[in-house]
């Protein structure tokens, strides 16, 4: 359950956008943490470089405070903060100019070591950094390339992205970060699938009625107004963790847990979505002004956007296994609670033996919880103790990995650790190839181009959602589960 302590030789880690959000927020901590994990030697170093003109003490004073900001004080130990901030350097670099890609150059080691270049820019500067990189002469067997979404805002944009990195990079070396993937229950999605005998032979239309995957979320776009209202939850969300989810769910068994053996069944998956092509198969929301803060369209700083804060749709798969089953995929913004989960519901069962009071049966679910409680809960039909003559009742089985890690004094680690670890490891399993990207593009474009102009039905903030999602289900005779934390 907890990533391999396997600690990694030595490396170095550019990391372009080193002063910006996703540095501080994430990149920063996640590093610290893995070094306190024994996982980072001290000879590792960690390059910052950003526009800003600062020296490199002023980068580690920074990277301390990002430090004591978002690492909880009891996990922050006084002689691994000064060991880490100890292996950081900085440089100057404003990307876009000529100059300084020579002194990059001569700050890198030259034992051979991998070195991985983080992209925690805005995506424009991808093409520039890659050519930067190039040109410099930086790129050898041990260079590794990582981007992060937005990859591309439709597929021509993501093919000219893809084009931009492959005219540096080869595939094997650009790793194109979904930090969906590298949630811990996500990964035991796989390991439930894959490492047990009970499930695989129930996973299919045969026995499952239709799967329901949600990302719910109790925050707001906040301060990302601007950005957000370009993007919208279908491109933020749904293109990318969603259709992850979808794929690791679906895919067929890879015959071995190596990069491409997972992405080429994730690709099938992706290659056999339905288009989506009937409207009343998708329902797009906006969360209205209430007592807990302004409207999206306030937020938004936009009184006539039509872009969605809320998708839910129902998707079908073309193939043996998952012919008639839908998968009904549902996200939003100031929803009732935070929950991420993937809930398998099984088929009735054919028929009951049982009669009398209190005997009726319930449905088989299987609920893969990513957030919060990462664990894997199944509901069962149970007799009801004690109770006199066979009166059946519903419980869970429940495995909560928090709780199991508790007992083990271990901790779940975040996703930005698993998957930087992976970059430095060169292992690409949990980061998407070019033409996954692409292929989720694919499908989607067409539902964006068929909907971005109609105006998206409103619902209450801390509500499931627009009542006209209920509906998607309810025709089917079916109802989403309750977004409950
Ligand atoms: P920020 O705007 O906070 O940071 C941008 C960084 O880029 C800063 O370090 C800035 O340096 C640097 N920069 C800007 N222009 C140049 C230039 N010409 N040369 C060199 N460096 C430059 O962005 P975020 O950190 O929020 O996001 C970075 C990327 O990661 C974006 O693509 C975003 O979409 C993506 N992302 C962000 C997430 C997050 O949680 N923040 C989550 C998922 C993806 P300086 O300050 O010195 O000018
Ligand atoms: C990001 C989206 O990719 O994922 C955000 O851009 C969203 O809008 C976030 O809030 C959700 O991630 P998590 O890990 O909090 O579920």
């Amino acid at each position: 359950m907890v990533a391999k302590v396997v600690p990694v030789d030595s490396f170095d880690l550019v990391v372009f956008g080193a002063t910006g959000d996703l540095s501080r927020r994430k990149l920063i901590p996640a590093l610290y943490r893995r070094m306190a994990d024994g996982q980072i030697p001290d000879t590792a170093r960690i390059i910052g470089a950003a526009r800003s003109d600062m020296d490199v003490q002023a980068f580690r004073n920074m990277a301390a405070e990002a430090l004591d900001r978002f690492v909880p004080p009891e996990e922050l130990d006084q002689s691994i903060r000064d060991r880490f901030l100890s292996c950081i350097d900085y440089l100057a670099l404003d990307v876009t100019k000529e100059a300084g890609w020579a002194d990059l150059r001569s700050l890198l080691s030259d034992d051979g070591r991998p070195c991985a270049y983080y992209l925690s820019v805005a995506p424009r500067f991808f093409g520039v950094i890659a050519d930067g990189i190039r040109k410099a002469g930086l790129v050898n067997d041990m260079t590794r390339i990582v981007v992060e979404k937005p990859l591309g805002r439709d597929l021509a944009s993501a093919q000219e992205l893809n084009n931009q990195l492959s005219q540096c990079f080869s595939e094997q070396k650009i790793y194109r970060i979904d930090h969906y993937l590298g949630k811990e229950t996500v990964q035991n999605l796989m390991a439930l699938r894959f490492a047990n005998a009970l499930f695989e032979p129930l996973w299919n239309a045969r026995y499952i009625d239709h799967v329901q995957i949600t990302a719910a979320e109790k925050v707001g776009i906040e301060g990302r107004g601007p950005y957000y209202d370009n993007v919208g939850a279908m491109r933020d969300m749904v293109q990318n963790h969603l259709l992850q989810l979808l794929c690791l769910t679906a895919m067929e068994p890879p015959s071995h847990f190596a990069p491409d053996a997972v992405r080429d069944e994730k690709l099938k998956v992706l290659r056999a979505l339905e288009p989506l092509t009937d409207p009343a198969d998708i329902v797009r929301g906006q969360y209205r002004k209430d007592s807990i803060g302004g409207s999206y369209l306030e937020e938004a700083e936009n009184p006539d956007s039509r872009t969605e804060s809320f998708v839910a749709l129902k998707a079908g798969i073309s193939n043996w296994r998952w012919s008639g089953v839908p998968f009904y995929l549902r996200t939003g913004k100031r929803l009732r609670s935070r929950v991420s989960e993937i809930a398998i519901r099984f088929k009735d069962i054919p028929h009951s033996i049982f009669s009398g009071p209190q005997t009726a049966t319930k449905p088989n679910i299987l609920a893969i919880r990513l957030q919060p409680d990462e664990g894997i809960t199944l509901s069962m039909t149970v007799k009801d103790p004690g109770q006199g003559g066979m009166r059946l009742t519903d419980t869970d089985l429940d495995m909560s990995f928090a709780e199991s890690l508790t007992h083990s004094g271990a901790r779940l680690p975040d996703a930005y650790e698993r998957l930087v670890m992976d970059v430095i490891r060169g292992d690409q399993t949990l980061f998407m190839r070019g033409d996954e990207v692409e292929a989720a593009w694919a499908w989607i474009d067409p539902i964006i181009q068929a909907n971005s102009s109609i105006r998206p039905v409103q619902y209450d903030s801390g509500s499931s959602g627009p009542e006209d999602a209920l509906m998607l289900l309810h025709r089917d005779g079916r109802r989403w589960r309750e977004i409950s934390a």
